[in-house]
């Protein structure tokens, strides 16, 4: 993982790369640090923590119109501030995101030719790799590109030396972007971290190095052959990253469902016609497929887990889901009448990444649904639909998670119209359903207050068992998530008929039962559930539409939530188990939008 920056301009590069490192640390965040070119001289700074302790750390100096700074998500070599980015051997200094996989031989021969290394990171092979050209009489750029070749791995990278105001880039297989500026240039891990300074980016594509100096760009492959990358144009605003007044991104993120959701929605449903569209997607042939893949990891499987349910339903159609990291490495099924959906909101998820690498090996059309534009994922699948989440900062997924999930249902009713297994009234029946979610997220949402007296009442337990049926399992395994990423409480998610055949061997006082229980076919069957919790002295939160009174005796705590169309439950039942996490880790006061040992787009295996 880890997030990197780079500026190279007229101004001074010091606030523009703490401030853009800001908005990066939700990649990496236990070590930071920074470089800054003046003229001739860099100087560079390093500290273990966030990147606020390197900004204290920074008292003096520092000034200059070109530099580096990354923030660190360790992989080799433990957070420390020796192992902390940047790394340079005498003029020649490098940040670095991925993993370079034969540092060890790299290392070996650089000691044999007099190198001493200060790090225990693979990283740190890279400048000293770049000093040994040179050495022999490489210049610069080729000493890079000759460095490069070297390396087997996957990497963003951003050097400058002393001697010459040069930015290189270089990107395989780690997300890279360069933002272009009126005279000057950023690099940075993604959109987000440039926002409010430019809204021009090219998307650097793997095999792509860009040498920025004062004349221009120049944009190469590692051969040194020129390339043309588009300059695409990113409306983002500043205050879409910002966090808008609340505590937290997490807390603004759950809030802007509605808005979120409403923004997915518009320009692709038209309910007078009944019709769903999406104007960046063709399905060619959508008949020849014959089963659906839904790969991903995290949240965004769990939003798969939904899509199946949908599409198995609705339009009769086999979908397999898997989790990225198992299929990528388990010789799946797949054929050329396959269709392959990779759902991520990065779209920069090595075990996703590589599963649909795996997937266009087997022939098999590969469908991104991403909230990034320009990151891997929607670049190199065959087709992609974007969700209109805006940038998600906190590490928690919220507002990508219902949005992959509306995405979804829409691409189901996109292909229900397409394969004609959708009558027009049913498409504009489950329209009209659809637009009323972002309304019910909001009267959901109302229920904030009660939830932080709830979260005040349970946040003494140390376990927590979540239980839904049918398409709520997977909600209940996304609220069992939120609460042990967020709070650090062990929260275990089961589909509630399972419970009998383990779990409740769990049940007494001290295991408060989450259960996710919409008023549908499967109300009954959780009634019962409840009665068996009940009897071994277990501890009632129940989530539903219904007023629960055949259950409310039993129950501890009722949430109430508005109801739904069976397919669109989860975006609903979602959001008081975002708030009742969100609270209780709030109380507890772990840092949210960072919990501790995680990062927002795990870039590495
Ligand atoms: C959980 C969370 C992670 C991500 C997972 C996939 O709150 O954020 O589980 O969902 O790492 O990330 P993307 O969707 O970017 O591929």
């Amino acid at each position: 993982m880890c997030g990197i920056v780079g500026y190279l301009g007229n101004v001074e590069a010091y606030p523009i790369l703490i401030d853009s490192l800001k908005k990066l640390e939700y990649r990496g965040y236990d070590s930071a640090g920074i470089a800054v070119w003046c003229q001739g001289k860099i100087e560079v700074a390093r500290h273990k923590g966030k990147v606020d302790e390197l900004r204290g750390a920074c008292k003096n100096g520092f000034e200059g119109k070109m530099g580096l700074a990354h923030t660190r998500w360790a992989t080799h070599g433990i957070p420390s501030e020796r192992n902390a980015h940047p790394h340079r051997s005498q003029d020649v200094v490098v940040v670095h995101n991925g993993i370079v996989e034969n540092y060890m031989e790299l290392k070996e021969k650089l000691r044999a030719e007099g190198d001493t290394f200060l790090s225990d990171t693979d990283t740190e092979v890279i400048p000293h790799l770049i000093k040994s050209h040179m050495n022999k009489g490489e210049d610069f750029v080729t000493a890079v590109r000759s460095s490069i070749d070297d390396i087997a791995g996957s990497f963003a990278l951003g050097i400058i030396r002393e001697e010459e105001k040069t930015l290189i880039a270089a990107k395989k297989e780690s997300p890279l972007v360069i933002g272009i500026g009126d005279g000057e240039y950023f690099i940075a891990s993604d959109v987000p971290a440039l926002i409010g300074l430019t809204n021009r980016f090219i998307f650097l594509e793997d095999g792509d190095m860009a040498v920025m100096n004062e004349d221009g760009i120049h944009l190469t492959d590692l051969e040194g052959k020129g390339v043309d990358r588009p300059v695409q144009v990113i409306n983002w605003t500043a205050a879409m990253a910002e966090k808008g007044g609340y505590k937290h991104f997490m807390l603004k993120e759950i809030f802007e469902q509605p808005r979120a959701i409403s923004d997915t929605l518009i320009g692709r449903i038209r309910e007078e016609s009944g019709r769903v569209d999406f104007e960046e997607l063709e399905l060619p042939g959508i008949s020849r497929f014959k089963r659906i893949w839904m790969v991903a990891c995290g949240t965004s499987y769990h939003a798969c887990l939904i899509g199946k349910h949908m599409i198995e339903r609705n339009l009769r159609l086999p979908v397999e889901v898997d989790i990225a990291s198992e299929f990528r490495y388990r010789d799946p099924l797949l054929t050329t009448s396959d269709m392959l959906i990779l759902v991520s909101q990065s779209g920069e998820t090595a075990d996703t990444i590589a599963a649909m690498k795996e997937g266009k090996r087997k022939g098999a059309y590969t469908l991104a649904v991403c909230n990034v534009v320009g990151s891997t994922l929607a670049r190199e699948c065959d087709g992609v639909v974007f969700t209109h989440a805006g940038p998600e900062i906190g590490v928690a997924s919220t507002k990508a998670f219902t949005t992959q999930v509306s995405v979804l249902y829409l691409l189901m009713l996109h292909m229900g119209q397409m394969l004609e297994v959708l009558d027009q009234d049913t498409i504009r029946q489950k329209i009209g359903e659809i637009k009323k979610i972002p309304r019910k997220i909001q009267l959901a949402l109302e229920e904030n207050e009660n939830i932080v007296e709830l979260a005040r009442r349970y946040m003494k337990y140390r376990n927590f068992l979540y239980l839904g049926r049918g398409i709520n399992f997977p909600t209940a395994l996304e609220g069992a998530l939120k609460l042990k990423e967020i709070s650090y409480i062990h929260a275990e998610a089961y589909a509630a008929g399972e419970m009998k055949h383990g779990p409740i061997a769990l049940i007494d006082e001290n295991m408060p039962v989450v259960f996710v229980s919409p008023h549908d076919q499967t109300y009954q069957k959780t009634c019962s559930n409840v009665q068996e919790v009940v009897s071994r002295r277990g501890n009632i939160l129940l989530c539903t539409d219904h007023d629960g009174h055949e259950m409310r005796e039993a129950t501890d705590t009722l949430l109430h939530v508005p109801g739904t169309d069976y397919d669109l439950q989860p975006l609903v039942f979602v959001v008081p188990l975002q708030m009742f996490a969100y609270h209780i880790a709030n109380l507890l006061g772990t840092d949210v939008d960072q919990p501790r040992n995680l990062a927002k787009s795990v870039t590495v295996e």
